[in-house]
């Protein structure tokens, strides 16, 4: 690997070659390279430290960063300040430095009692709304809110490319296949951006093309939550990858847009009984208790 060379997906990007990639796909494969080059390999590398500067460690990225820096795209948003902490650190391994990562002596806290009985609270009376929804409006506020839970779900190989479509209009819901009555519901349309698991060939049948949908069921299963912690109910609606197409074409979706899933949320008309689980020990195919 050279300094002047950025391996992404197996291939070999010069810096002109950089300076192709749109800006979703750059930041894609900013992410990915930050993620499997720097933030997967540093704790074992700094827990079984050698001493020894490693070179080209996390020069991927590197390269990456310094195409978005000459871009002037921002350099404050969230995931770019993560890429920043771990671009600094991984300098500090290329120097011969051991970096001193504050969290690596961080255990979670667990929770209180009170804390556990807001978790139960949460995960146990959430459920799904099948009874119609009022005609209380639903601020964009709380949409906010509820797409911000989706954005804290996990996300396979940090690519971020879960997309929201929100729909208000009763005639842009009539594209969303539903089994239940979607009147007065807001329909978030969730779906994913291909092009950050494209750069990065993680969408190769070989590799894990499934985790795109994944990750938007992750999102919908943080964003059901906050939303019932709202007071809000929510539903998921299935779709087929027929009615996706249709939906996709009928809406104008950008070729590079996959629909995942919808999720149906609002003010519940009338209240709907919690479904039943199976037993702890039916889920359990095997388990070793050693
Ligand atoms: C992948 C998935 C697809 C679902 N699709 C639908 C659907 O199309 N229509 C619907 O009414 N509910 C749908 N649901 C909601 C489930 O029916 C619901 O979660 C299940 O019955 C358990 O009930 P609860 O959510 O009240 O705990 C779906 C849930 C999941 C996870």
């Amino acid at each position: 690997m050279s300094e002047e060379r950025a391996r992404i997906g197996g291939e070999f990007y010069t810096r002109e070659d950089l300076k192709k990639f749109d800006e979703v796909t750059l930041r894609g494969a900013l992410h990915e390279r930050t993620h499997h080059g720097i933030e997967v390999p540093i704790y074992p590398t700094i827990l079984n430290w050698r001493g020894k500067a490693i070179e080209n460690f996390g020069i991927d990225a590197k390269l990456l960063f310094e195409e978005w820096q000459a871009r002037g795209y921002s350099e404050e948003d969230d995931d770019i300040l993560w890429v920043k902490r771990y671009l600094e650190y991984a300098e500090q391994i290329r120097n011969g430095v051991k970096p001193e990562i504050p969290e690596v002596g961080e255990q979670p806290e667990p929770f209180t009692d009170e804390e556990l009985k807001v978790v139960n609270k949460l995960l146990w009376g959430r459920r799904s709304g099948r009874s119609g929804w009022s005609d209380k409006y639903v601020s964009d506020e709380i949409i906010d809110a509820i797409c911000d839970a989706g954005r804290a779900a996990p996300i396979g190989c940090n690519l971020d490319e879960v997309r929201f479509i929100v729909l208000r209009s009763e005639e842009e819901k009539k594209l969303i296949w539903s089994d239940v009555s979607t009147e007065n519901a807001v329909i978030i349309v969730i779906a994913y951006d291909k092009r950050p698991s494209r750069i990065v060939k993680q969408d190769l049948p070989e590799r894990v093309p499934h985790n795109r949908g994944f990750d938007c069921a992750a999102a919908g299963d943080h964003m059901g939550l906050m939303a019932h912690a709202l007071g809000l109910t929510s539903v998921w609606l299935s779709d087929s990858p027929g009615h996706a197409k249709e939906f996709k074409e009928a809406y104008g979706l950008p070729e590079e847009f996959e629909v995942a899933m919808h999720l149906a949320v609002g003010y519940a008309a009338a209240g709907s009984i919690k479904s039943g689980r199976v037993p702890l020990k039916y889920m359990y195919y095997s388990r070793d208790t050693k």
